[in-house]
């Protein structure tokens, strides 16, 4: 079968920060360092430092079974977002500081992409080829001294496969010589954040960000790891000298970034000839696991065969293409552009049905308090004027509810979890007392459950089944530029457009605003929880596995 073709021209970096929460907490007081110290949400430590894991503590633990292990372990509440959000806003700018360009993309709090294309390219042009060992990569090209001194003959930090030392590196390789500036720079920007900004990562360096975010993974904490070439699958071996089949033949598919969930039960129904006994709650025994392996090699398969079994109501027509690629690790999606204005703010909570009406209206109105303090954060600025008082940078025009039925119970009085009920959402005109930045939030934000959220929440939840309600997300959506100057009602995405060409109009006030990205990440923009049936916390769907793996082991 075909095999997609691989573009190297880019090269990307991932950054993960190591057990970002608990870092955070250490940068504030840095005598936590050397303690075990958890993070708490709910009745689960969300993430621990290294010091809790040599102990044998880890991510989504239970706190009870935590304390058990390590009665010593420090354990800090971590529900309220705003230092993470702040310290992970500061460092995605702090990185963005290095770059020429501004693709660099944001995946949750501690993850980030980096397109460094233009970086390497100038300095692979500014080798010298008889004193490799010699080299200077230049970090700013107004600024030739303005860089650091590294040996172009070989990679830094380890590679994937590993390689002892720099023997067998094809210099002449122009993909070779791309990825080893491309580890020197990682590198370099590891250091330096450790240093000025003391957080480590976990860094991973290809040529798509699939690669990029996998490969990074094989060394951590405070590592990283390049994918280093062959890239290519020689037509007769079935891609068995390519690194890149290597690296992804050996992951379970549901580790594949862009392969959700859903896909992934599909496949392995598929190859295993049978239902996987695997569950979101369930630990997912060895001989239901599929690897990508399996599923490449499984007679018959490519994208025609992909799409028959992944086609359904909602799916994408290309599906099939799109998962073959995925398979042979072929990513072309861009890294996104840094944006200086979310599109959309959305807070969300997730429930076990809820009792009665007022408790409805308490939850909107908590919901709601959380969105206007967001958007205070987030689209409003300090007036130049000197006034003291603050100002809208952009104002939403739509306020959007939606909610979600809790999954379907089976006849045993079970919950099938592998089903997610939809959402349904309202949208609304966004009304302008929510931009009143006198008026107390809490007060606000009552006025707007009355006024609009509690109307939209009766239109779109029925009465009767508030013991089903999964979830409720309020969100604003639709953002226009709020300067009274020229660009009034414009639509901000081609006001980006328009600030990138150069011109001899004064900028708006929205280009020196500080940088923002979506809050959110799930497909229709939204982090998806859901409460373990076992203890009812909140769990983030993509964690549900790791979670109930605390269930299954023993006491
Ligand atoms: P992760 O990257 O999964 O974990 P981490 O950065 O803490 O640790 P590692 O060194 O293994 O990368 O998650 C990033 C942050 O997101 C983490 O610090 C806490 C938070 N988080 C949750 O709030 N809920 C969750 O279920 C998980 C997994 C993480
Ligand atoms: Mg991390």
């Amino acid at each position: 079968m075909a095999v997609p073709r691989q573009k190297n021209g880019r090269v990307i970096i991932h950054f993960d920060y190591d057990c970002f929460y608990a870092s955070v907490l250490e940068a504030e007081n840095p005598a936590l360092k050397s303690l075990p110290l958890a993070i708490q949400q709910k009745q689960i430590i969300v993430t621990c430092n290294y010091e809790a894991r040599r102990r044998g503590l880890r991510k989504l633990q239970l706190v009870k079974e935590a304390k058990k292990i390590c009665p010593d372990v420090v354990i800090i509440l971590g529900e309220d977002l705003t230092k993470f959000r702040d310290a992970s806003k500061s460092l995605y700018a702090y990185l963005r500081g290095f770059l020429w360009g501004s693709k660099i993309e944001r995946l949750g709090f501690d993850e980030v992409f980096l397109d460094v294309t233009d970086m390497i390219d100038y300095n692979v042009a500014l080798l010298s080829h008889h004193d490799l060992q010699h080299s200077f990569f230049c970090l700013d090209r107004e600024d030739p001294t303005k860089g650091f001194e590294f040996d172009a003959t070989r990679y830094c930090g380890p590679t994937y496969p590993p390689s002892p030392d720099a023997t067998g590196v094809d210099l002449s390789d122009p993909l070779s010589r791309r990825l080893i500036l491309g580890s020197h720079l990682a590198f370099h920007m590891r250091m330096r954040l450790d240093a000025e900004r003391g957080y480590t990562a976990t860094v991973g360096v290809s040529t798509n960000k699939l690669l990029a975010k996998l490969v990074g993974s094989v060394n951590k904490p405070n590592n990283q790891t390049t994918l280093i070439p062959p890239y290519s699958v020689d037509r007769d071996d079935e891609g068995c000298s390519s690194n890149v089949t290597k690296l992804m033949d050996s992951h379970e598919l549901g580790k594949v970034p862009g392969i959700g969930f859903k896909t992934a039960q599909k496949l392995r129904t598929h190859v295993l000839g049978r239902e996987p006994t695997f569950q979101p709650y369930v630990e997912r025994s060895q001989d239901a696991q599929v690897t990508v392996r399996d599923v490449r090699q499984f007679p018959g398969m490519g994208p025609a065969m992909l799409t028959s079994i992944l086609v359904g109501p909602g799916t994408a027509k290309d599906i099939g293409v799109r998962v073959w690629e995925l398979l042979h690790g072929v990513d072309n999606s861009e890294v996104l552009e840094a944006r200086t204005i979310p599109t959309q703010i959305s807070i969300e909570d997730s429930y076990k049905g809820l009792p009665h009406n007022d408790a409805v209206r308490r939850e909107l109105c908590h919901l709601a308090a959380s969105l206007i303090r967001r958007m205070r954060a987030d689209l409003t600025k300090m007036d130049e004027t000197g006034s003291g008082r603050l100002r809208w940078l952009a104002r939403p025009r739509t306020v959007r509810l939606s909610t979600r039925l809790r999954s379907p119970k089976m006849p045993d009085g079970s919950r099938n979890y592998s089903f997610m009920n939809q959402r349904v959402s309202r949208s609304g005109p966004a009304p302008s007392f929510i931009f009143s930045l006198d008026d107390d939030i809490d007060a606000l934000a009552t006025r707007l459950v009355d006024e609009l959220l509690l109307s939209m929440f009766r239109r779109s939840f029925p009465a009767r089944s508030l013991e089903e309600l999964a979830l409720i997300n309020v969100a604003v959506t639709n953002m226009t530029d709020a300067e009274p100057k020229q660009n009034r009602g414009q639509d901000i995405s081609k006001m980006f457009r328009q600030e990138e060409m150069p011109s001899t109009t004064p900028t708006s006030a929205v280009v020196d605003a500080e940088v923002f990205w979506e809050e959110s990440d799930g497909e229709d923009g939204t982090y998806h929880h859901e409460l373990c049936p076992r203890c009812g916390v909140s769990v983030p769907y993509f964690a549900l596995a790791a979670h109930a793996q605390y269930h299954a082991a023993p006491d």
